[in-house]
C-alpha cells in the first residue's frame, strides 16, 4: 500500500510517500521559519496561507522522486490535530479531496502519534514494548507504547514543554527564531557548571515535568549578569549551555525512572528537541547504562514532516481504519 502523507499542523508544510513494503519513497519538508521570523513567532493565518501555496507542488515534487503520479497513491493520511486550526484545515480538505477525487480512502492522523512513530521510518526499529521520550514545541510526555494505538502516558509536563522552554530562554538571550536551534548551538560552546541551574522535579517521585522554573532561573542571571541591560557574549554562551545541560538532564533523569519503573529497555526520542545533540548523546550513555538501547530518528525526521504522518496513516489503513470523508480537525487533542 502506497500512502501519501500531508503534515500542515504548525509552520511546516510536510509531504512524503510511503509504501508498506518498500518504506520512505521519498519526503519534502518546506519550513515557514523566514515567513514568521519577522514577528518571532508563527503567525496561525500567515501559516494557513503558506501551507496553501505549497502543499500541492511539494505532493508533485515528492510523486516526481518517485516517479509515480497521483493514481498510484492507494490512500491519503493528514494531520488532524493538534495544532492550528486553520493550518489543520489545509491538510484535511486537501487530503480529503485528493481521496474523494481519486476513490481511495483517508485518514486523519493524531500528530504525536506521527512522532511517536518516527523511529520506524529508520532501517533499525524498535521492537515493541518501547518508551518514548516526546519532546516539541508544544509537548513533553513520557510514553509507554505497547503497539501501534496502545500508548500508556506515564508523565508530561505540568506547564511548558521542553522546546517551548528553549524558545522562551531564546527569546530572553535576543536570539533569533526558532530559539531551540539557536541556543543548542551556542550552548555547546559554553560553561554548562557555571550557573547553577535547577533539574526540576526530579528530587520527588513521579515521571512529571516543569520546565517554568527554568525560565525563570534563566530570566534572573540574565539580570544578575546583564550591565546596563547588556548581556556580554560569554555571559549569554554560558547561560545557554547552563539551561541546556538542566534540560537534558532533567529529561534523562525522566527517562531512566521510566525505564526502570517498567522494565522496558528500549527507548525512543521524538520531537523537534529530539534533534538536540546533548540530549541524543545523553539518552544514549543513560540507556546503555541500564543495558537497554536508545532509538532515535535522524533529526530531519524528529522535527515536524510528512514521513511520520504516511507512516502512521499506512498502519491504521493497514488495520482497516480510514476517515469518513468530511472535513473536521481537533486543534486540542489528548492521546
Ligand atoms: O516537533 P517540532 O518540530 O514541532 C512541534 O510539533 O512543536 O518541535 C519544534 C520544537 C521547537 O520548540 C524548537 O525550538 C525545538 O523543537 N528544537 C530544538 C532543537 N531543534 C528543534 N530544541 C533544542 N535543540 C535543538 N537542536
Ligand atoms: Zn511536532
Amino acid at each position: 500500500m502506497r500512502v501519501l502523507g500531508l503534515e500542515t499542523s504548525c509552520d511546516e508544510t510536510g509531504i512524503a510517500l510511503y509504501d508498506s513494503e518498500r518504506g520512505l519513497l521519498g519526503h519534502r519538508v518546506y519550513s515557514q521559519i523566514q515567513v514568521h521570523a519577522e514577528y518571532g513567532g508563527v503567525v496561525p493565518e500567515l501559516a494557513s496561507r503558506d501551507h496553501i501555496r505549497k502543499a500541492k507542488p511539494l505532493i508533485q515534487e515528492v510523486l516526481d522522486d518517485a516517479g509515480l503520479t497521483l493514481e498510484q497513491v492507494d490512500g491519503i493520511a493528514f494531520t488532524s490535530g493538534p495544532g492550528l486550526v486553520g493550518a489543520l484545515l489545509v491538510g484535511a480538505c486537501l487530503g480529503n479531496s485528493l481521496a474523494w477525487a481519486l476513490n481511495i480512502p483517508a485518514i486523519g492522523v493524531h500528530h504525536m502519534e506521527g512522532h511517536l512513530l518516527a523511529p520506524m521510518l529508520e532501517d533499525e526499529q524498535p521492537d515493541f514494548p518501547f518508551i518514548a521520550l516526546l519532546v516539541s514545541g508544544g509537548h513533553t510526555q513520557l510514553v509507554k507504547v505497547e503497539g501501534i494505538g496502545r500508548y500508556e502516558l506515564l508523565g508530561e509536563s505540568l506547564d511548558d514543554a521542553a522546546g517551548e522552554a528553549f524558545d522562551k530562554a531564546a527569546k530572553m538571550m535576543n536570539l533569533p527564531y526558532p530559539g531551540g536551534p539557536a541556543l543548542s548551538a551556542l550552548a555547546d560552546q559554553g560553561d554548562a557548571q557555571r550557573f547553577a541551574f535547577p533539574r526540576p522535579m526530579t528530587d520527588r517521585p513521579g515521571l512529571d515535568f516543569s520546565f517554568s522554573g527554568l525560565k525563570t532561573f534563566t530570566r534572573t542571571t540574565i539580570l544578575n549578569c546583564a550591565v546596563d541591560g547588556v548581556l556580554a557574549e560569554q555571559d549569554k554562551i554560558d547561560i545557554a549551555a547552563g539551561f541546556q545541560a538542566a534540560v537534558v538532564d532533567t529529561l534523562a533523569i525522566k527517562c531512566k525512572r521510566a525505564m526502570q519503573q517498567t522494565g522496558v529497555q528500549r527507548l525512543i526520542i521524538a520531537g523537534g528537541v529530539g534533534a538536540n545533540r546533548q540530549l541524543r548523546a545523553k539518552l544514549q550513555t543513560t540507556a546503555e547504562a541500564l543495558g537497554g538501547r536508545v532509538y532515535y530518528p535522524r533529526p530531519e525526521l524528529c522535527t515536524d514532516n510528512g514521513a511520520m504522518i504516511a507512516y502512521a496513516g499506512t498502519q491504521r489503513l493497514l488495520a482497516g481504519q480510514h476517515s469518513e470523508l468530511a472535513v473536521s480537525v481537533v486543534p486540542r487533542w489528548p492521546m
